[in-house]
């Protein structure tokens, strides 16, 4: 695409209210929840309180119900709440300073300017920007300062007021996502590509578990609605509040999922790299050109150098 088209293709966006991320008419919007809140299976999970409901829930793999059921109860507390706000707060004008969420929010940015940034937080291994809690004086112990492991398992996703995440596909997992705090707006795509259906969006809240495998909604687009303060989203935008959303993730691998209906299907050559097909790396789709790349889910920060930072914050 040219520039001149991408300038037309945006303007003709602006008129017809179809701006970033999902590039949808209110109208759209209205068709898209529809068709999620009566999908089959539904890409949401909750309990069913009619015969309609049951039917959509039946068809979601046990498997997933499980990772969704040990994940019920989980929620973000007050205090790590407050102190993630104080983490992501943009700088006061007198004042240059900035937390530590907002900092990786500048550097990833920087790296990579075609979507607003999320954080991506593992909960086992090292990560990419570990070291900056050090240099900010939360943690004592030095710290490696290579980049982080990639594929954990199971990811915090701190994801700030309409900041989006590029389409991407979860490729062979099974896996949740799981809302622990604010809001979060996921859309589904029929394939990964510019020009892809979408199946429909939905809204998770705080308790609220949406899934993917690998035939059933792998393809998606994460967006945090919330107050974002002045200016539209879209490529190189930076949000100026402190609201955000926060997802709690899990990814198994084929192999992992022995409750899975593929089992009796041939395996992949164990000699054969498929990392976007595991956890380790997903595909997606470049924002500025629509064509496939592929991310190494190399992760920005690790719980306990989180959870450590978050502790020592004065709430004051
Ligand atoms: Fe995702």
């Amino acid at each position: 695409m040219t520039n001149h088209n991408l300038k037309h293709d945006e303007q003709e966006s602006e008129i017809h209210g179809k701006g970033y991320p999902f590039h949808i008419t209110q109208e759209e919007n209205q068709e898209l929840r529809q068709k999620a809140a009566s999908a089959i299976p539904s890409p949401v999970i909750s309990q069913a309180s009619s015969f309609d409901e049951y039917v959509q829930q039946l068809m979601i793999p046990p498997v997933v119900m499980d990772m969704a059921r040990k994940a019920e109860n989980m929620r973000l507390s007050p205090w790590e709440i407050a102190a993630m706000r104080k983490h992501l707060a943009p700088a006061k004008h007198h004042d240059k300073k900035i937390g530590l969420l907002r900092k990786i929010l500048h550097k990833k940015a920087k790296a990579d300017p075609s979507h607003p940034p999320y954080i991506r937080v593992a909960c086992t291994g090292k990560s990419h920007y570990d070291y900056l809690a050090e240099a900010d004086g939360h943690i004592h112990k030095p710290l490696h300062k290579k980049k982080g492991d990639v594929g954990s398992p199971v990811v915090l996703e701190i994801w700030p007021a309409q900041h989006y995440s590029p389409i991407h596909s979860h490729g062979e997992t099974t896996g949740i996502v799981f809302c622990l705090a604010g809001q979060l707006d996921v859309m589904l795509y029929g394939s990964l590509d510019g020009n892809a259906e979408k199946l429909g969006l939905t809204t998770l809240t705080p308790g609220q578990c949406a899934w993917l495998s690998k035939d059933t909604y792998p393809v998606h687009r994460v967006f945090c609605p919330l107050d974002g303060g002045e200016g539209k989203t879209g490529p190189g935008f930076i949000n100026s509040t402190e609201e955000f959303g926060a997802s709690f993730h899990v990814y198994l691998n084929e192999d992992e999922t022995p409750m899975m209906p593929h089992d009796e299907e041939e395996h992949h050559d164990d000699n054969e790299q498929h990392h976007s097909h595991s956890r380790n790396a997903f595909d997606f789709i470049k924002e500025e050109d629509s064509k496939k790349g592929t991310f190494k889910t190399h992760s920005d920060l690790s719980w306990h150098v989180l959870r450590r930072v978050l502790a020592e914050t004065d709430l004051t």
